[in-house]
């Protein structure tokens, strides 16, 4: 740990890879994705390869990787992922300090005809704009259609979605300014293997013009 660390990708194996890319790039917010199997079963898995990519169009992105193969196999989709290629809709279920334990519960690899919901103790909301439920429990939820599919060999996919309706606990929302009041919201985020974070120690920065930034320099 002495000298600095520098390595090639094409040195690290898979396994050393996800271990650094997560380890570094974190905290990453967590998205409990609802999504409804061909049955009707409601399904819940979190990703944690997830972020927002822009605001018009409002678009998320969403990292699925597909298990591992049993002997002789190929790489099997998560139910998630073959759910989301069937509907084209799906929600983003935002994680709280509150949902955290039962987010984790909803990670477990239960069978296609198995809800994770129900299991894990959550409630449904029935969707407004598309037909998927959104999780009672959660903070705030983006009701989301798939826009476009890109997959990366036989194991990985991203998914591209946008946004079409945001629901949010009573409270959380000012109508009036459409603040998020971050206090009430305790979002957590996850760091690598089983470690979290919570936001509660945060600072501020204010961010400058250029212009401003000259005067203040020009001043010293
Ligand atoms: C916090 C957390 C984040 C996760 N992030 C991802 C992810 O970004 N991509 C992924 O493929 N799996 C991720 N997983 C694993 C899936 O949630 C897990 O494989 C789940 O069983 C998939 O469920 P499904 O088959 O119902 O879609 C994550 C698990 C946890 C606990």
């Amino acid at each position: 740990m002495s000298t600095p660390f520098s390595a090639a990708f094409s040195d690290i194996n898979q396994h050393e890879r996800y271990k650094l890319l997560c380890a570094a790039i974190c905290p990453r917010p967590i998205a409990l994705v609802t999504c409804v199997s061909e049955a009707g079963v409601v399904n819940a898995a979190p990703f944690s390869f997830f972020n927002v990519f822009s605001e018009d169009p409002a678009l998320i992105v969403l990292g699925l990787q597909h298990r591992s193969p049993k002997a002789g196999a190929g790489f099997v989709a998560k139910d998630t992922t073959r759910n989301i290629a069937r509907s084209g809709e799906f929600v983003v279920n935002m994680v709280d300090e509150a949902l955290a334990e039962a987010m984790n519960v909803t990670a477990i690899d239960f069978p296609p005809d198995v809800s994770e919901i129900d299991a894990a103790g959550l409630t449904l909301l029935p969707g407004v704009t598309i037909p998927v439920p959104h999780i009672a429990e959660a903070p705030i939820a983006f009701e989301c259609r798939k826009t476009v599919s890109l997959v990366f060999g036989p194991q990985r996919e991203l998914i591209i979605g946008e946004v079409v309706r945001i629901h949010a606990r009573a409270g959380l929302i000012d109508p009036a300014t459409l603040r998020v009041d971050v206090e009430a919201y305790k979002p957590v985020g996850r760091l690598f293997a089983n470690s979290y974070s919570r936001q509660s120690d945060r600072f501020e920065l204010t961010r400058e013009s250029y212009a401003d930034w000259a005067a203040a320099r020009a001043k010293a």
